[in-house]
C-alpha cells in the first residue's frame, strides 16, 4: 500500500533525489521550494511504509495559447495563438513541470494516483482550464499513461530537451468547451 499526499518543506531533499535518480532534467532547491511555496496543494509525494517514492509537482500560469488551453492542434493555432495574444485573452491553465516514481516502485499504479489527484486539484482547487506537460518522444511508459487519462498530443517542439531530443506537449482539456 502507498499514500498520496501534499509535500511538505522537509520532503524537498529526498524529492530532489528522486528527480535525479529518474530524470535528466534536474533543477535547483529554489526551484522546488518556489512550486510549493506558490502552488503547494498541486506539489505530491507518494510514500510507501515511510519512504518516499515519487512525486508529481506542477504549477499554474496565464497562458492564452488555445493549443495549451485544449481547444486547438499545433497546425490551425498560428493566427489564433496571435490573435489570443493581441486580445491578451489568458487564461488558467495547469503545467505538469514534473513526475516520477522510483525504479523499484514501478507498474503498481503508483504514477497513476500521482497523476489523478494531480488533475483533481488543477481542475477543482485551482479552477483551471487544462493541464498540459512535455514528454520526450521516446518516454512510451509516460506518454501511455498520459494517454490512458486522455491526454492529446497537440504539438512537437524540436529539440525542447538539452540533448537535443523532441517533445511532445500534451494536453488534457478540464473543462467544457465552450461554443
Ligand atoms: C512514467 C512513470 C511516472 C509511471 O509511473 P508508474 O508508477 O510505473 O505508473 P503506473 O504503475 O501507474 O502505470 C500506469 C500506466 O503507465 C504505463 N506504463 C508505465 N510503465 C510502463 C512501461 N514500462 N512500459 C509501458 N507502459 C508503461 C502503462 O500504461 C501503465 O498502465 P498498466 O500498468 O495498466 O499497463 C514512471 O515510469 C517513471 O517515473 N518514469 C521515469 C520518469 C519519467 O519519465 N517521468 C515522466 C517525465 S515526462
Amino acid at each position: 500500500m502507498f499514500k498520496i499526499r501534499k509535500a511538505k518543506d522537509s520532503d524537498i531533499p529526498e524529492v530532489m533525489k528522486i528527480n535525479l535518480e529518474t530524470l535528466p532534467e534536474n533543477y535547483w532547491y529554489g526551484f522546488y521550494k518556489n512550486l510549493l511555496d506558490n502552488w503547494g496543494e498541486a506539489f505530491l509525494v507518494a510514500e510507501k511504509e515511510g519512504v518516499l517514492v515519487g512525486y508529481a509537482m506542477s504549477r499554474i500560469e496565464e497562458q492564452s495559447d488555445p493549443v495549451l488551453l485544449g481547444l486547438a492542434k499545433d497546425e490551425v493555432s498560428v493566427w489564433r495563438r496571435v490573435i489570443s495574444t493581441i486580445k491578451g485573452d489568458l487564461r488558467k491553465v495547469g503545467h505538469l513541470v514534473s513526475i516520477a516514481v522510483r525504479a523499484p516502485y514501478r507498474r503498481i499504479g503508483i504514477g497513476t494516483a500521482l497523476l489523478r489527484e494531480t488533475i483533481s486539484v488543477v481542475d477543482k482547487f485551482y479552477n483551471a482550464e487544462s493541464l498540459y506537460l512535455e514528454v520526450r518522444v521516446t518516454n512510451y511508459p509516460a506518454i501511455s499513461l498520459y494517454e490512458k487519462f486522455g491526454f492529446r498530443k497537440a504539438r512537437i517542439v524540436k529539440g525542447y530537451y538539452s540533448d537535443g531530443e523532441d517533445a511532445y506537449v500534451m494536453v488534457l482539456r478540464l473543462k467544457p468547451t465552450q461554443a
